[in-house]
């Protein structure tokens, strides 16, 4: 598998082994840090890669550093460029997951909004785990955060301490993964992932308020799902115990790609193997990100 060498700092390329940041920086005491996950997929038949709706991400990354009140922002244009020389000065030969990280590099105190820096990491990034084989989730006692005390539309890396506790407690009690509720008991989503489940053969997920990340993979299943099917997608509340009636469910992020759920609080999803409908969108998925499916051109940025 290819190394990473060069990483980016502030725009300028440098050995990986050498980025800095201080402790005493505003990122590191107070996670004044906001962040993006991107890939971008190896097109093996013309050398080239596909970013995959790097745009909506970097859109993303920009509303959060609005939220922080970072006193700088960076353009689409800056960014894409940013990420075209970082790849290319890797000279990767398989797929690409970026790491975009945007941050308060200065010390000072609680409400610094300044001066901002950012680091932009390209490194490979196995298959994930389960995604062959499905996955046993477990329902978290911890709570999802709520929009109102650290909205999980912002991803910023302060959240995922929240996701933290989750992922640890669902391993110390013999799951793969975990589920997390709001706080009024509905299902939210994965420590780092958007979830879906079928019942009565209709594909279902969160809403939007119910303290998920506004994934950009959740929308295009969402999207696909209709184009593909006719259908559209139930969005709305989904109560712990409607889990227990899924005939099947899936997990999905950039990061995760997609990763059918077979088994949920140690009781099968339907028949506890991996379902039409998870297959179906999974191979979908991949087309489209790939590119071996036309649709969406304007989600693919090809780089090389
Ligand atoms: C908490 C959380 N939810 C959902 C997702 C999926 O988001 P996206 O599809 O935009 O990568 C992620 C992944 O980054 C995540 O960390």
């Amino acid at each position: 598998m290819w190394q990473p060498t060069q990483i980016m700092m502030n725009g300028e390329l440098m050995p990986f082994a050498d980025a800095s940041l201080h402790p005493m920086s505003l990122a590191v005491t107070y996670a004044a840090t906001v962040f993006e996950g991107i890939r971008a997929y190896h097109v093996p038949e013309t050398g080239q890669f596909a970013m995959f709706r790097m745009d909506e991400h970097i859109r993303r990354l920009q509303v959060g550093m609005k939220v922080m009140r970072f006193d700088q922002t960076y353009e689409i244009d800056y960014m894409r460029d940013c990420l075209t020389r970082l790849l290319k000065a890797n000279e990767p030969d398989a797929d690409v997951y970026f790491r975009l990280l945007v941050y308060i590099e200065g010390t000072g105190l609680l409400a610094s909004t300044g001066p901002v820096g950012f680091t932009a990491a390209a490194m490979p990034r196995s298959k994930p785990k389960f995604a062959d084989t499905g996955m046993g989730l477990g329902v978290s006692s911890w709570q999802r955060l709520s929009d109102n005390a650290s909205p999980p539309r912002i991803k910023s890396t302060a959240n995922y301490f929240n996701a933290r506790l989750a992922v640890h407690q669902a391993k110390a009690d013999g799951y793969d993964g975990a589920l997390m509720l709001t706080p009024d008991g509905k299902v939210a989503e994965a420590p780092i992932a958007c979830f879906f489940m079928v019942r009565d053969g209709k594909l279902i997920t969160p809403d939007c308020s119910s303290n998920i990340l506004e994934s950009i993979t959740r929308d295009t299943i969402i999207t696909r799902y209709r184009e593909l099917t006719g259908n559209v997608v139930e969005e709305r509340a989904i109560d712990r115990s409607e889990l227990y009636f899924a005939e099947e469910a899936f997990l999905c992020g950039t990061g995760q790609e997609i990763l059918p759920v077979t088994s949920i609080d140690k009781l099968p999803v339907g028949s506890g193997e991996i379902g039409p409908m998870t297959r179906q969108m999974s191979e979908d998925y991949f087309g489209i990100v790939r590119g071996t499916v036309a649709d969406h051109p304007e989600w693919r940025t090809m780089i090389g």
